[in-house]
């Protein structure tokens, strides 16, 4: 702090003085879970002071946390912001106090790309773009029509609108799938349950529900058991991030697939932190590696997987 931002004109900061503020979503989801453990370690690892705050999936919430740290004149700010737009002011701010942002996990949608340093975080339109295209695979001899539910994440957030964007861009040039419902779970297990129970009502005759979270996808397990029907055999199941719980249900057969979304961007932050202190300009967008599982990868990946 001190006033004197990271890679000024007074050189670099060792790490034990640097403070960077991180201004988490929330803690709706496994995956988000994952993610606050990992990036507070990765941090602690370095010797890197870390300022953390939940937001609880709320804007308002995100934008006073951000402005407290902009008070107290932190080296950087890192967050993951809750929905897409409304960012503007509060990245200005950041700006005329010289401090750099960083963005995890989640973009924002400024038309002025200089009111951030760097971009890490998922492909999220290319993870419903392989939920898709693993839909049109499983039912590519079906000459029925395929009734798909989507239970859509946070409204206005990246992974949801992305998520929905690339799936039914994979989907849309066989008319045979139709997503009969598509309502927000809010990326919790709650959420996803609940929209589940009652979309199932209103369309008993849904093959398969599209999850943009496993959380969600969870959720809609519970409400497909309690009407009596099979997870996975009387309707099937495709999600998004291949969380431990999440991989456990497509081991057991309850999911049929997930497309990978990795929460492990600690060591990456702390990476483009330490650039931001030498001076160095970091990538603008650094995109997550990820790959998909079936049934038989994830009973391969359980034993392993850390989160
Ligand atoms: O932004 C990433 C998404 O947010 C994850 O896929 C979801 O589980 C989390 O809540």
């Amino acid at each position: 702090g001190g006033g004197t931002s990271a890679g000024s004109s007074e050189g670099p900061k060792p790490a034990d003085q640097l403070v960077v503020g991180f201004s988490q979503v929330g803690s709706e989801s496994g995956w988000r879970t994952a993610n606050t453990t990992d990036i507070q370690a990765a941090f602690k690892d370095a010797g890197i002071e870390l300022k953390f705050s939940d937001a609880q999936q709320k804007q308002e919430n995100q934008i006073k946390a951000i402005r407290s740290y902009i008070q107290q004149g932190v080296d950087v700010i890192a967050f993951s912001p809750v929905v897409e737009t409304g960012w503007d002011a509060v990245l200005n701010e950041a700006k005329a106090a010289n401090i750099p942002v960083v963005l995890t996990d989640r973009a924002v949608d400024s038309a002025d790309d200089s009111l951030y340093e760097s971009f890490l975080g998922s492909d999220f339109v290319e993870e419903g773009k392989k939920a898709g295209e693993w839909v049109l695979e499983e039912y590519k001899d079906s000459t029925e029509p395929v009734k798909i539910i989507q239970l859509e994440g946070t409204t206005g957030a990246a992974p949801a609108i992305d998520r929905a964007e690339g799936f039914a861009d994979a989907i849309k040039g066989d008319d045979k799938f139709e997503v009969v419902a598509s309502q927000t779970g809010d990326f919790t297990r709650a959420g996803g349950k609940q929209v589940t129970e009652a979309l199932l009502k209103s369309n008993p005759d849904a093959n398969l529900i599209y999850a943009h979270n496993d959380d969600m996808a969870l959720g809609a397990i519970e409400a497909i058991e309690a009407a009596g029907l099979k997870p996975g055999v009387d309707i099937k199941i495709v999600s998004v991030d291949a969380v431990k719980d999440g991989m456990q249900a497509l081991a057991d057969g309850k999911i049929n697939f997930i497309v990978e979304c990795s929460p492990l961007l600690g060591k990456q932050l702390v990476d483009i932190v330490n650039q931001i202190n030498e001076g160095e300009t970091p990538e603008k967008r650094i995109i997550t590696e990820e790959t998909t599982f079936t049934k038989d990868q994830a009973a391969e990946a359980l034993p392993t997987r850390q989160y």
